[in-house]
């Protein structure tokens, strides 16, 4: 596990700028940017970049207006060098916070280093069940009554972070990998623009691995489905 620290992180309080990347469909950065536009998130979308060029989400990113960018991963050395390249781009933007939402590439050091406590990252999941690929099949051939959706920050190792927001769903007996999916994916969209607030509101703390929020010790940080 990484070392977390105990001090209160705080972002700027005006003008404050997320990254998206993504590498497919681009829902979850379509519920980042319709919460951003009905101002129910005081952050803007400044861009937007995939490592597949035929990601949907880049064109829902310029649809919206959005600098929206394709990064080959073969164009470059390695992971770091990509990274690197990723962390030049976004801090030219004066980006505060990355999230990745179905990115399909693990986050390296140099990214990591650049933004650190800065990245968050959804997972069809409820952490730490199911972490890696395929996470709403492997809760059905496990057999769970229940599983549902993380928003955590990101760490080193995959999946890992502490977690901000968690959503439950049930696992119905007649569920297939889609349905299961469609139901999580509904709490995705409510869940990360909420996580995303939640975090640029700042004053929260990590103790050890716990994301504490201020003044609030008695609430909770599972969002109830349909609240
Ligand atoms: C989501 O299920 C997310 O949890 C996972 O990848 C999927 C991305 O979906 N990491 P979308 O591209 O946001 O529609």
């Amino acid at each position: 596990m990484g070392t977390y620290e105990t001090r209160p992180h705080f972002l700027p309080v005006v003008n404050r700028r997320l990254a998206v990347l993504v590498s497919g469909r681009g829902s979850n950065l379509q519920s980042i940017i319709d919460a951003s536009a009905r101002a129910e998130l005081d952050a803007t979308v400044a861009m937007v970049i995939s490592n597949r060029a035929e990601a949907h989400g880049l064109s829902r990113a310029r649809a919206a207006g959005i600098e929206a960018m394709y990064l080959r991963p073969g164009d470059y050395s390695g992971r770091d060098d990509y990274d690197r390249v990723i962390t030049r781009l976004l801090k030219d933007r004066d980006v505060d916070l990355i999230c990745l939402a179905g990115f399909m590439r693990r986050i390296g050091a140099p990214l990591l280093e650049a933004f650190p406590n800065r990245i968050l990252n959804v997972h069809p999941s409820l952490l730490p069940a199911f972490p890696g690929l395929d996470a709403q099949r492997q809760a059905l051939e496990h057999g769970v009554c229940v599983s549902g959706a993380t928003v955590h920050l990101v760490a080193s190792e995959l999946d890992s972070g502490p977690i901000v927001l968690q959503a439950a769903v049930p696992v119905l007996d007649a569920d297939t990998v889609e349905t299961l999916s469609a139901r999580i994916l509904v709490e995705e969209h409510r869940l990360y623009p909420e996580a995303i607030r939640l975090v640029l509101e700042g004053g929260w703390e990590l103790h050890g691995r716990r994301f504490i929020r201020p003044r609030d010790g008695a609430s909770t940080r599972q969002l109830q489905a349909g609240s």
